[in-house]
């Protein structure tokens, strides 16, 4: 009975997963097709004012709805590209070690910065090159699919562990963007320790930011809280620094798209002047990632991918004109955080205080 996405055929587990399935939010349909032949995703661009899912059948379905940010979220992108590629079909129609590759760097195209994207299709990309034409090679790839699935299940679970042991004293919590169970699997990233302390007993009074321009938080950190029973307040991002002047936040936690070997963190845009606003107000800013997220081939920061996006998602949101055709927009999706903001960094492994080069090395070895 879990939510977000699957490959028909193995539908028992899919994510959101427990953090909806908890809260009696319908599971969705049962399993009929036992060809791994379709990926079900929540439209998450649909949310909060409609659940509804998209279906698709074919990688340039999968590769449009990341585009579009139907299923988005570090992990939840890697996830659902990890599925995308087993609907990998040539010209006739046939299953083929090249449309497989065809179909990973494809995918590999659709968006820049969470480096769990090109984790997971470097993961696929490994069976197709060790397996090769064969019968067996669709079955191997659905099953290194669903292993990603299952694993970003369990480094969610040990994040929220961990991350509960930093967050036992707080009240209140402040988080940017959506990195719950619908930006990955079951509990997500940095929504896990407040599911895991919720869970406990201990419900925290959750503050999120709406996040412009797409609304992340507004609109998906705040129905799926809702949905769980844990309290939720929007504020606008440019209300976070005189939230944090009252006191009233005892923490920040925060998701990563990609982090560097330096521990510099790129997240959704926003994160950056977040991560200022905690440290001149000494507020503990934390983020939330497991190991796909970490990056050892970038030095720093500077030098993740950042995602530069349409100008109507700042210009005409929802189709509303509110700047001028004359006036230029920018829309970077992402920001770099720099690891001196970090007060520690959760993942799957545990907590690291105060990341830098040599403590990440350390705490990912052999990742
Ligand atoms: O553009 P998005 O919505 O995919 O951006 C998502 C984020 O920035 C999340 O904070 C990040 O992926 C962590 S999700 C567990």
């Amino acid at each position: 009975t879990e939510t977000l996405s699957y490959i028909r055929g193995q539908a028992k587990q899919c994510f959101p997963a427990d953090a909806l399935s908890a809260t009696g939010n319908s599971p969705l349909a049962a399993p009929s097709n036992h060809d791994h032949d379709t990926l079900v995703l929540i439209d998450q661009t649909r949310l909060p004012a409609d659940f509804v899912t998209v279906e698709c059948g074919t990688v340039e379905q999968v590769f449009d709805a990341i585009v579009r940010l139907v299923v988005r979220g570090a992990p939840a992108i890697g996830i659902a590209a990890g599925y995308g590629v087993c609907l990998a079909r040539d010209a006739d129609g046939n299953r083929s070690p090249m449309a497989y590759l065809e179909a990973i760097d494809r995918l590999a195209g659709s968006r820049p910065t969470a480096v769990n994207l090109f984790w997971a299709l470097e993961r696929m990309r490994t069976v197709v090159e060790s397996v090769g034409a064969g019968d067996g090679l669709h079955h191997r790839l659905v099953a290194e699919a669903i292993a990603i699935h299952d694993e970003d299940r369990q480094m969610c679970k040990a994040m929220g562990r961990h991350g509960a042991s930093l967050l036992s004293e707080c009240e209140s919590v402040m988080t940017h963007c959506n990195a719950g169970g619908l930006a990955a699997s079951m509990w997500g990233t940095a929504l896990a320790p407040i599911y895991h302390l919720h869970q406990s007993g201990h419900t925290l009074n959750v503050f999120a930011d709406e996040t412009r321009p797409l609304l992340q938080g507004a609109r998906l950190t705040a129905w799926e809280l809702s949905q769980a029973g844990i309290p939720v307040t929007v504020l606008t991002d440019s209300m976070a620094g005189s939230l944090l002047r009252t006191g009233r936040i005892d923490a920040a936690i925060v998701g990563a798209d990609r982090i560097a070997a330096n521990g510099d963190v790129a997240n959704k845009i926003g994160t950056y002047p977040l991560a200022v606003l905690a440290s001149y107000h000494n507020v503990p800013f934390y983020v939330a990632a497991p190991s796909s997220t970490f990056d050892p081939k970038l030095a720093s920061g500077d030098l993740i991918p950042i995602e530069q996006r349409h100008r109507d998602e700042v210009a005409r949101p929802y189709g509303v004109p509110l700047v001028p055709d004359a006036a230029k927009v920018i829309n970077p999706a992402f920001d770099v955080t720099p690891a001196e903001l970090v007060t520690a960094l959760i993942s799957e492994r545990g907590v690291v205080r105060h990341p830098n080069r040599e403590k990440l090395a350390k705490h990912f070895e052999q990742a």
